[in-house]
Formats: C-alpha cells, structure tokens, sequence
C-alpha cells in the first residue's frame, strides 16, 4: 500500500514536471522571439519620422494665398544668395529645392535658413541631410534678414506648388 501511494505520487510530479517543461519550452519561443524583433528595430517613441504631409501642408496654408511681391523678392534673394549651392531641379552641392516644401514645413525652413549650423546640430532631420550631404555644411554668406527668409520661403512655396 506504501508502494502504491508513493508510485502515484511520482507519475504525478513527473506529468507536473513535463507540463512545466513544456510552458517553459513555450514562453522561451515566445520571449525569443520578440527578443529577436527588439533588437533589429529602434522603439518607435524613438524614431523621429518628422512632422506629416498634413502638418508640412497646412504650415504653408497658415502663411495665407502667394503674395507675388514676396514670391519676386524671394527670386531675386535666391538668385544673389542660394545658387551659387543650389538650384531647383539639380543637385549642386546643396539638395534639390523644387521639392522641399513637400517635406519640410515653413518653421523648419525658416530655422535652416536662420543659423544652418545651429539647426544641423539641434535638428535629427537637419543633421541627416547634413550626413546626406557628404557633411558640407551649409553657410549664406552675410546670413539672411526675417524679411529675406519669409520672402524665400514664398519663392520656394510658389516653385514646389505648395
Ligand atoms: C555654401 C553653399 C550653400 C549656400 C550658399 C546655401 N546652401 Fe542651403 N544647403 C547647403 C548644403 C550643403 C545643404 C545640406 C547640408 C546641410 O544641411 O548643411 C543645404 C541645405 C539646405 C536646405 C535643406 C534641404 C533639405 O532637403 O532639407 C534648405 C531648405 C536650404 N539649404 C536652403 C537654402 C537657401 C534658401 C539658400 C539661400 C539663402 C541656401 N540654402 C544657401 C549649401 C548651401
């Protein structure tokens, strides 16, 4: 009667035994498994993917319909102060600029345009052009005034349609 009792006793902790092996063996799959995932990809909270299509848009909404004498100002400012890196639909040795009101907003614009070399280093997009760029930083010689930089920003808002 001993035996039997103790026999019993053992079938049943080794079917315990078993069934802990085998949620083991499924929470390690499990765990290593996202381990895996975890690794590869940066957190989302910590990609900085920038502001939408929707916030760049309506950064430009907000400065009102083209004003066609800023948007000749701007021209002009260009012409004296931006080609000699850049151009519309080239790469100079600056990036294309036809397109950068489709990616950037007027804030961020205006912030590159004030101290470019302050923005690459407060700004995770502006340090990846930057990287983009073979690391030339970006420098307007005698700067630019507020007007200068709203009137180039309606230059560059009227050339990428925004
Ligand atoms: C000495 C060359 C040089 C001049 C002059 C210059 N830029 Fe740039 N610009 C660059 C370079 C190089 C970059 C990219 C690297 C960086 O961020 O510094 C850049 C980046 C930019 C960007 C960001 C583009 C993007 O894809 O995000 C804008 C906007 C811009 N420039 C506008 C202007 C305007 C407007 C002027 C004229 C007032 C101007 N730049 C004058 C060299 C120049």
């Amino acid at each position: 009667m001993k035996i039997k009792i103790e026999s019993i006793y053992k079938v049943n902790h080794l079917l315990l035994l078993s069934i802990f092996a085998v949620v083991m063996a499924i929470a390690f799959v499990a765990c290593s498994g996202s381990g895996t995932d975890n690794n590869n990809a940066t957190p989302e909270s910590m990609v900085d993917t920038g502001p939408s299509d929707e916030d760049i848009a309506a950064s430009y909404t907000a400065l009102g319909a083209i004003d066609s004498t800023l948007y000749e100002s701007g021209k002009a400012t260009f012409k004296t102060k931006c080609v000699s890196c850049h151009q519309l639909d080239a790469k100079v040795v600056g990036p294309i600029l036809r397109d950068v009101t489709k990616r950037r907003t007027s804030q961020w614009i205006n912030s590159m345009l004030t101290d470019p070399a302050a923005w690459v280093q407060s700004d995770p997009i502006a340090q990846q052009v930057f990287e983009e760029n073979n690391k030339v930083q970006m420098l307007v010689p005698g700067g630019t005034t507020a007007d200068e930089r709203r009137a180039l920003i309606e230059y560059l808002r009227k050339e990428g349609n925004q």
